[in-house]
């Protein structure tokens, strides 16, 4: 185990950080996933900090594995959404912040629809900042839980064939995974209509692709994104069932791949469009998976962040956290 503290206060994009940071952070959110699954599941590791969970956007999963992660690690939690706070009265993103802060927050994860916004954030904060996901640059955690679930199922990811199939162009769970992924071998093909996977995402180190039945056979995890029909994208593809012909992971298409090859999905799903609700719930899916190991990886994010020493063998660091 090593003795060195993580030197980030802030986690605001994957594009930051080294492969050995990467995996560092892996290797720590497989220690709190062994603390997760013992009778006493709480650790003082955050005691007398306090967290603030300041989500602009909606969120489920995110809001919810950070609260979590919080209580686990024994800080306080404080959860406020835009509606409920003095953004709606025009005070701005940063005046909110440092009152968090004069209240000694000591943690700020944010989720808001402008690109930047964490970083924004970090660079003018004492406190820690997490990205909950900003636009559609980043969403760290989300990449973070995604290479965990594929390291834990198919034990490495370098040499992985990953396709991350949809709005790559707007979506940034495609980006965080595209640095993680490309960053720690594996081999990446961006997969949806032209609109959506514009070729200059090539610089990235990924593979293009326009059709799904090209790699449906070839890869090792399909990742499918959801098709944000809300943020008015139908006008990059004719319609939502031409999109489920050309590119949804349907009964017929999940014949097809190989029986070892994990379904991947950040959620929410649209059921029925990017993903047949059958494939979404049966053999290979790993979508609540994904779920449970993003508690994990938020423990660690949070843990480092406060100025934690990193963790590497497992069995020692489940240990030292009691
Ligand atoms: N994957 C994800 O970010 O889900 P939520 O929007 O529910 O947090």
């Amino acid at each position: 185990m090593t003795t060195h503290q993580w030197k980030h206060k802030d986690l605001c994009a994957l594009a930051d950080h080294t492969p050995d940071e990467l995996l560092t952070i892996l290797d720590t959110a497989k220690a709190f996933k062994g603390v997760g699954e013992r009778n006493l599941k709480k650790v003082p590791a955050l005691r007398g900090k306090t967290l603030v969970n300041f989500f602009i956007e909606p969120s489920t999963r995110t809001r919810i594995s950070f609260e979590l992660a919080a209580m686990r690690l024994s800080a306080d939690v404080i959860n406020i959404s835009a509606s409920a706070s003095s953004l709606e009265k025009g005070e701005t993103l940063l005046d909110t912040a440092r009152n968090l802060e004069a209240l000694r927050a000591d943690l700020i994860v944010i989720r808001h629809q402008s690109a930047g916004s964490a970083r924004f954030l970090a660079d003018r904060l004492n406190a820690s900042v997490i990205n909950a996901g900003d636009g559609a640059h980043e969403h760290p955690t989300q990449g973070l839980l995604d290479a965990f679930t594929i390291r834990e199922k198919l034990g490495c990811i370098k040499g992985v064939r990953v396709a991350i199939v949809g709005d790559i162009l707007f979506s940034r769970v495609a980006r965080s995974n595209i640095q993680l992924l490309t960053k720690l071998g594996a081999e990446v093909t961006l997969v949806g209509p032209s609109t959506l996977v514009p070729a200059t995402f090539a610089c990235l180190g990924v593979k293009l692709a326009h059709s799904i039945d090209e790699v449906l056979e070839e890869v090792d995890v399909i990742n499918l994104l959801r098709i944000q029909h809300e943020r008015q994208r139908k006008e990059y593809f004719p319609g939502l069932g031409e999109y489920t012909a050309r590119f949804g992971l349907t009964k017929k298409r999940a014949e097809r791949i190989n029986p070892e090859c994990l379904i991947m999905h950040p959620g929410p799903m649209n059921r029925g469009v990017e993903i047949d609700s059958d494939v979404a719930d049966g053999r290979g899916s790993v979508i609540l998976d994904q779920v449970t190991n993003g508690l994990a990886v938020r423990m660690a994010v949070l843990y480092l962040c406060s100025g934690g020493v990193p963790f590497a063998p497992v069995a020692s660091a489940a240990n030292s956290l009691s």
